[in-house]
């Protein structure tokens, strides 16, 4: 990843630069209540408003650098402002999204907060006719900034705490977040294929099918050889489908231009699990420059089931019903 030192920077010091905002709404509903003493009316208010405006605008910096961070660790998809949970054993990504959505409303609700304090303040500043007073004389609850504004400020500092509480969560961890990243581990170290699709690259160990390539229209005019594992070689030449634990690979030859050649090209893998479900692999360890159009411009690609990208190979299988 290439992102310039500032970026990083800013990004990196997210749990840093939280805690500014925060401070500063965490002693706004004290500023604002002690504008309900009736002798210091006008400066409390022009001090909470203060405190309001510079913790608002300092949350910017906060969100920014919070979304930054989040793309960077890949919690974020690139262009996307959540996280997508797609299980329920993700869950750092469904602490992020509460995270996020409590920062987020604090930032909307701050945002009238600042509003309300401007308009009491500037008020103040009015004429003796115009003005409405707003202490002496007056119901406690109308004095000073008011009591809706001081609610308005507790509401804002309850979801900037929510926010705070649920980062300092996944920054320090706590019972279920190093659960969870254990049962992550363990399942990564129990999958030998994570890095590389071994028995894929091994096929010249499995029966070969076919013994010269042939040209495959259904896989971009590759030229193929399919090779399949002993346990399901007979079935498969007798179009059968193969029995579960079995698996086919497609070793492909193809130039930079997309010509027969004897330049490895892609291998694709089929495989059928104990369940009888089907997964797909697809590898390309070094795509040219010419064809990186087909992965969306990456160098190399390594795609397992239930790897979106794999959704054709799924698609279309299921279509011409490949068992
Ligand atoms: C347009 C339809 C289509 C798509 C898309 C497709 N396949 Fe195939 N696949 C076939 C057909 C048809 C065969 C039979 C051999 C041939 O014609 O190449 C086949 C054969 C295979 C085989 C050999 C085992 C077998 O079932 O015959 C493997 C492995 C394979 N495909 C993997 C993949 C993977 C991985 C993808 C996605 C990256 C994919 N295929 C996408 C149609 C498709």
């Amino acid at each position: 990843m290439t992102t310039a030192p500032l970026l990083e920077f800013i990004a990196r010091e997210h749990p840093a630069f939280v805690h500014i905002p925060l401070g500063l709404v965490a002693v706004l509903p004290l500023a604002m209540l002690a504008s309900f003493h009736p002798r210091h009316v006008r400066l409390w208010t022009g001090t909470s408003f203060f405190l309001a405006l510079v913790g608002w605008l300092g949350s910017t910096v906060a969100l920014a650098s919070g979304l930054l961070w989040g793309r960077q660790i890949a919690l974020i998809p690139p262009k996307a402002y959540l996280p997508v949970v797609a299980t329920e054993k993700q869950v750092l990504q469904r602490i992020l999204q509460v995270h996020e959505l409590a920062a987020l409303s604090g930032f909307v609700i701050g945002g009238f907060c600042v509003w309300l304090l401007w308009r009491s303040w500037r008020q103040m500043d009015a004429p003796e006719g115009t003005r409405r007073r707003r202490h002496g004389g007056r119901r406690f609850w109308e004095r000073g900034v008011g009591a809706g504004p001081l609610l308005v400020a507790i509401l804002w500092l309850g979801c900037w705490g929510l926010s705070g509480k649920l980062g300092g969560i996944m920054v320090f961890g706590n019972e279920e977040t190093n659960r969870a990243a254990a049962e992550a581990d363990a399942a990564k170290r129990a999958d030998v294929e994570a890095d590389l699709p071994i028995r894929a690259l091994d096929y010249a160990s499995l029966e070969p099918i076919t013994r010269v390539p042939v040209q495959s229209r259904a896989h971009g005019n590759r030229w193929q050889r399919i090779w399949v594992t002993a346990s399901g070689a007979d079935a498969y030449q007798a179009g059968r489908p193969l029995p579960p634990g079995a698996y086919a690979v497609l070793s492909t030859f193809e130039d930079d231009k997309g010509r027969p050649s004897h330049e490895p090209g892609p291998l694709y893998m089929k495989e059928v699990k104990a369940d009888g479900s089907q997964a797909f692999v697809f590898y390309w360890p070094r795509v040219p420059e010419a064809q990186r159009g087909e992965v969306g411009g990456q160098d190399s690609a390594y795609w397992r089931s239930p790897d979106p990208h794999l959704a054709t190979c799924t698609g279309c299988h299921e279509k011409v019903g490949r068992p």
